[in-house]
């Protein structure tokens, strides 16, 4: 179990840190917290020390009792400097909530208060779960700020949309639930023990996400209702993990994340067209986008005017199956993931046929006909196929299932065959017409 030290700055979602502190501690970690003096404002330091039998620190120059140690520590017999000597202590430094005021500050090295002097000391994994605003939190300046983090390997977790504090706000900004941060420690934490905290540096990642839309004209199209967001979460949890990654983003009704490559394409002959360009420089091809299977013959090139129709006619064709077409052209040590959007019993042969028929290594399949997940929803519930098994994923948000995924990728790929060695940064992996990887 681990020592988690928490830092909570000011914000109404301190409130949400003392649940945090309850499940961690649930957990068997133990804890240490070091409070803002603003946020003793919205949350007193005695709630903190009940839940973690320490004393809170909120000032440089206070003395620490515990003198830098966690509970079931031992004391040492000199007097440290405490903000040294916690985060030595530390396996991670949790910030929750992080306000936009504090994300700016570690973002550019300020180190004005006991919070930000620890992080700005701190050898071990920082993480931070945004809570502020949602004009703050999509403001040019707190963007860039959690890119620099980003960038430098700060963990972020979070902001969730929702109800914000003040009355009638709705938006980003809402600070993730203190179980939703207690998992991204756990991952943190997992990937530390492993000696790996960037398990998947060195790797090119391509991910497709969003829906196709098929022209019927110059203004109407044949879409469907994926959002993108099983894809761009798949994206950031690549990156998160130290990936290169390139996203095809198809109509997303989310953003992007930030510090990826994105290629934005229309319909599924775009797709298809940025897919075959991609693939060949990436060593894992996650398709998660909604392509189109039928495709209007002919998109008409002006607007369809009504006037003197009793109906209208659209000829589908069938679109060209993307992923198995770049399947087919796979070079050794590539890993392709395909999802399954099945309906009802049945998902799992449905899956298994694809995963065959498309000589895939991994298929993703969930159930449609569950409204709760899926299409447009923030959570999923899914089964990854593999060649050799599966592994079922209960229902959680996406984040969680995107990293589920990625730990199947990258126990399949501990599995492959050497790779082939021809890695000029972006030359195209040497093809081999073989069979999929071995699993
Ligand atoms: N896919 C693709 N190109 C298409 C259609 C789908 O690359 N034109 C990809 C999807 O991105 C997904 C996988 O293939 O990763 C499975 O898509 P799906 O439409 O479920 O598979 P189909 O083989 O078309 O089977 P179904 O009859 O169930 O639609």
């Amino acid at each position: 179990m681990a020592r988690i030290l928490l830092g909570v700055t000011g914000g109404i979602a301190a409130y949400k840190s003392l649940e945090f502190v309850r499940l961690a501690d649930s957990a068997g970690h133990s804890l240490r917290v070091i409070q803002t003096p603003t946020s003793q404002r919205f949350v007193g330091a005695a709630s903190f020390e009940a839940l973690t039998g320490a004393p809170v620190l909120a000032g440089e120059f206070e003395e620490d009792p515990a003198r830098g140690t966690f509970p079931g520590q031992p004391a040492p017999a000199h007097r440290p400097l405490h903000h040294l000597q916690l985060v030595a202590n530390a396996d991670l430094y949790v910030i929750a909530p992080a306000s936009a005021n504090t994300i700016a500050k570690l973002a550019h090295g300020g180190a004005d208060n006991l919070l930000t002097t620890a992080a700005l000391a701190a050898k071990c994994p920082l993480l931070v779960a945004p809570a502020m605003n949602n004009h703050m939190y999509e403001h040019a300046a707190t963007q860039a700020n959690l890119a620099l983090l980003r960038e430098r390997g700060v963990a972020v977790v979070g902001p969730d949309s929702g109800r914000l504090a003040s009355r009638g706000e709705h938006g980003a900004g809402r600070m993730a639930e203190p179980a939703e941060i207690l998992a991204a420690c756990e991952r943190l934490l997992a990937q530390q023990a492993s000696g790996d905290q960037v398990p998947m540096r060195g790797l090119r990642v391509l991910v497709t996400a969003g829906g196709t839309r098929e022209p019927i004209d110059a203004v109407r199209f044949v879409g469907n209702r994926s959002s993108g967001r099983m894809g761009v979460a798949l994206a950031a949890a690549a990156q998160a993990r130290g990936a290169e990654v390139t996203l095809v983003a198809a109509n997303l009704a989310v953003d992007a994340p930030d510090g990826v490559t994105v290629r934005r394409v229309g319909s599924a002959a775009e797709l298809g067209e940025a897919c075959r360009r991609e693939f060949p420089h990436c060593d894992v091809l996650v398709m998660a986008a909604a392509v189109a299977d039928f495709t209007p013959a002919t998109a008409a090139p002006g607007k369809l005017k009504k006037a003197g129709r009793d109906g209208l006619m659209i000829e589908l064709v069938p679109a060209p199956d993307v992923l198995g077409g770049l399947a087919a052209e796979r070079s050794a040590g590539q890993t392709l993931v395909g999802f399954a959007a099945e309906h009802g019993p049945g998902m799992l042969a449905y899956a298994r046929e694809k995963l065959e028929r498309k000589g895939l290594d991994l298929v993703v399949a969930n159930d449609v006909s569950d409204p709760a997940v899926g299409f447009d929803s923030e959570s999923n519930e899914v089964v990854v196929l593999t060649r050799t098994g599966e592994v079922h994923v209960g229902r959680a948000p996406k984040t969680e299932i995107a990293d589920a995924i990625l730990d199947a990728v990258m126990r399949a790929r501990g599995g492959t065959e050497a790779r082939v060695e021809d890695d000029a940064q972006s030359a195209p992996r040497q093809r081999l017409r073989a069979l999929p990887t071995r699993l």
